[in-house]
């Protein structure tokens, strides 16, 4: 058998980026840093069965939220390893209400990056997948000085960069640069993230959806619906479809992309705007899913066009395969019905 060549994370950022005249090579070592950052947390992860680290801290984050020590250790190091390469202007964090300045005797640099260090956090005590999503912007603010709010609240199309990493059977990092979406596992032998999933697509259709169904009763009545015509059968269209939620949304989120499907996080009777939040969450994996062919949506209107208007908004998510997130439109906006047979 020949044997493959191997693509490390790091030669893949190195030639994507070759492939941009003029290209500096910051964004290369940017994503290096955030590639140091995820095996720190993964080997965390990895033992968090096996030291102090369980529990909670008995602190509440900013949404009212108890916080467990592996958001924080999360949120530390993904700081820890990115606040001195001198390319980052400012940072937030889903654990931080206001931003993340860079010290003042590192270097400031063009870039904005903002992030979930752990995504689907009760998950951990139980061994199930969880994760980090991160997402990077170039400045807008003019100046050498510290990046401003104004540089945090852009619009999901202007990132430049975005990804994901899910601690799970293996931890894998996926992310895109705007020119398809690359998935690496780390090699835990070596150290290395290597290419195990080369440009990935989401298949346009799907058979599965993702939804916390306790909520049904507090949903709109479109919704209701929708859930109903996946549940229903008919053969043509693969109906019925099978129902996969793992609450953390960042491995729901990847098993889609890979198997096809749809998630949602719906706006309900007790939350308006759902549950997800626009910067750390829907914005990188809206623009992970586009690049891989699919598509994601409020319901009404495309997540990368929403214009954010603070750093912890919220908003409601269908993200997945393009036909299953257009029906869930249609749904959702009262433009389709249940068929009776
Ligand atoms: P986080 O752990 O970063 O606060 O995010 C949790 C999110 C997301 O991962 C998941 O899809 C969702 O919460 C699950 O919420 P429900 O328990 O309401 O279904
Ligand atoms: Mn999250
Ligand atoms: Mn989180």
């Amino acid at each position: 058998m020949p044997i493959k060549r191997f693509m490390t994370l790091e030669r893949h950022i190195i030639e994507n980026e070759r492939k941009y005249p003029g290209a500096t090579g910051e964004l290369s070592n940017l994503l290096s840093d955030l590639a140091l950052a995820a095996k720190i947390v993964s080997l965390e992860v990895n033992k968090a069965g096996l030291v102090d680290i369980l529990g909670f801290t008995g602190d509440k984050n900013i949404h009212g939220e108890e916080v467990k020590k592996l958001d924080m250790f999360a949120h530390d190091t993904l700081i820890k390893a990115m606040d001195h390469g001198g390319h980052l202007c400012v940072m937030a964090s889903e654990e931080e209400e206001g931003l993340i300045h860079i010290p003042p005797q590192h270097k400031i640099g063009k870039y904005v990056m903002l992030f979930d260090p752990l995504d689907g956090s009760s998950n951990i005590d139980v061994n199930v997948s969880i994760g980090t999503i991160f997402s990077i912007y170039r400045r807008k603010t003019k100046g050498e000085g510290q990046g401003k709010l104004e540089d945090c609240l852009q619009k999901g199309s202007e990132q430049i960069v975005a990804g994901y990493v899910v601690y799970g059977s293996s931890t894998i990092l996926v992310y895109t640069t705007g020119n398809g979406v690359y998935g690496f596992t780390l090699d835990p032998s070596v150290g290395e993230f290597i290419l195990s999933h080369d440009n990935i697509k989401i298949p346009t259709k799907g058979k599965i959806y993702s939804v916390n169904e306790g909520n049904y009763l507090y949903w709109e009545d479109g919704l209701k619906k929708y859930i109903k015509y996946l549940q229903q059968h008919d053969k043509e269209t693969c109906r019925p479809y099978t129902g996969r939620y793992i609450g953390s949304l960042v491995a729901d989120f990847h098993r889609n992309l890979i198997y096809g499907g749809i998630f949602m996080y719906p706006r309900d009777n007790r939350n308006p705007n759902g549950k997800l939040r626009l910067m750390y969450e829907c914005n990188p994996l809206s623009y992970i899913v586009e690049q891989a062919g699919g598509k994601a949506s409020d319901g009404h209107t495309r997540i990368l066009d929403i214009q954010p208007k603070e750093l912890h908004q919220r908003v409601p998510l269908f993200i997945g395969s393009q036909h299953d997130v257009r029906i869930a439109e249609e749904f959702v906006q009262g433009q389709r019905d249940l068929e009776t047979k």
